[in-house]
């Protein structure tokens, strides 16, 4: 047979081969006010497992996955149309989020002598990278893929310089893959032309009992946490590191979300609103560790949340408001938790304080950051 023959059916071959276990399909999800096409995107693994993707915001809209007995249920919060992602019913549901997720104190900071202003949206801070053309917010690109028996989706856009008050032109990817073993991967990576700040993430909300149902407090947690990094009382980090021991955000062992959470209602934070710093060992740039683990007793659905940052910001859903998402389901105080990986909050302010992370991003280097949420079943 001749090579170009042979290469065509092998790729072919190939193709069936990868169709059987990954498949990933793109569809129109409608326009944004401003007339921009969205685009929404589906990948299924051989197991069933189904993952959806808006290029709105590069965002993670739905996870289809089994409880113990085989019942599929939908664990992420969301909306059915691009017009409920445009809504103020959207707390950032499955978002990419920055350029900076998290808080900037005083929505500002220097960089190399020179003073950056930002976005005062959240009180007299900074929050997940500002008011109207934050990265939850733009129109990504989406470009499907099915290899090696995965699916995915690689979203990119270039946020100009300047945008959101952000420097440097700013040319990010950011890759979902699903597997077989019903792991979903977040790869991001950036480049700017010029010095900046980056810190992204996503910002999914998980029921594993199903996105709708009234609390995420009868969810056991586990973080692999010594410590946390604690916060003023406009939830900005003091740059201090604190010892979980002693206090309700001790989940080194796996306790019921709900258990202690009283206790936090009268912070600032309304409840769960903490980075915790990763217990990381010996592990090395790049090197990923398990950062928290989430069960649903009822279900006995599980997800595992394994990483290469240095932080996690465990999120309770304190400031949902009971709004309609998917399917008309209400979206309740603390009925959805948010498990960010990240760098420690405010580092652009804490740049050189010794045992805090570095966020700064220069020409010529590479941002990298790997997540994966990976789900499973508990007898
Ligand atoms: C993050 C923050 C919270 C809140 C939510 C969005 O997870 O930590 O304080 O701002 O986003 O409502």
């Amino acid at each position: 047979m001749r090579r170009s023959a042979m290469l065509l059916v092998s790729l072919a071959l190939g193709l069936c081969v990868q169709t059987a276990s990954a498949k990933v399909t793109e569809s129109d999800f409608g326009k944004t006010k401003a007339g921009v096409e969205v685009k929404k995107f589906e990948l299924t693994n051989k197991n069933g497992m189904k993952v959806r993707l808006s290029s709105r915001g590069a965002a993670l809209i739905g996870v289809d996955v089994p409880d113990r007995d085989g019942k599929v249920a939908d664990v992420v919060f969301g909306f059915d149309d691009v017009a409920g992602y445009e809504s103020d019913a959207n707390d950032y549901f499955g978002c990419t989020t920055g350029r900076y997720a998290n808080r900037i104190a005083k929505a500002k900071f220097t960089l190399d002598g020179k003073e950056y202003k930002l976005a005062a949206n959240n009180g007299v801070n900074h929050l997940h990278g500002g008011k109207t053309e934050s990265l939850d917010k733009v129109v990504w690109t989406g470009v499907p893929f099915e290899k090696d028996g995965v699916s995915g989706v690689k979203f990119s856009y270039t946020s100009p310089d300047g945008q959101e008050g952000y420097p440097g032109k700013q040319d990010m990817t950011v890759t979902f893959t699903l597997n077989d073993k019903n792991e979903l991967k977040i790869d991001y990576s950036a480049k700017s032309d010029k010095p900046t700040v980056i810190n992204l993430t996503n910002h999914a909300y998980f029921n594993l009992g199903g996105a709708g149902s009234p609390t995420i407090n009868d969810h056991v947690l586990k973080l692999n946490a010594d410590n946390y990094t604690p916060v003023d009382d406009t939830l900005i980090t003091t740059g201090e590191k604190a010892p979980v021991e002693g206090t309700p955000l001790d989940f080194r062992t796996p306790t019921a979300i709900g258990k202690r959470v009283d206790e936090l209602t009268k912070t600032s934070a309304l409840g769960y609103d903490h980075n915790f710093v990763i217990n990381r060992g010996d592990a090395g740039e790049g090197e990923l560790v398990e950062a928290a683990k989430l069960v649903d007793p009822k279900s006995g659905r599980t997800l595992t949340v394994i990483t290469d940052q240095p932080g996690i910001q465990f999120y309770g859903g304190n400031f949902l408001k009971g709004n309609k998402g998917k399917g008309g389901k209400t979206y309740g105080h603390r009925s959805a938790c948010c498990l960010e990986t990240q760098v420690f909050p405010d580092s652009p302010n804490k740049q050189g304080l010794e045992g805090w992370t570095d966020c700064v991003l220069r020409p010529g280097d590479e941002y990298k950051h790997s997540c994966i949420y990976a789900f499973g079943v508990e007898k």
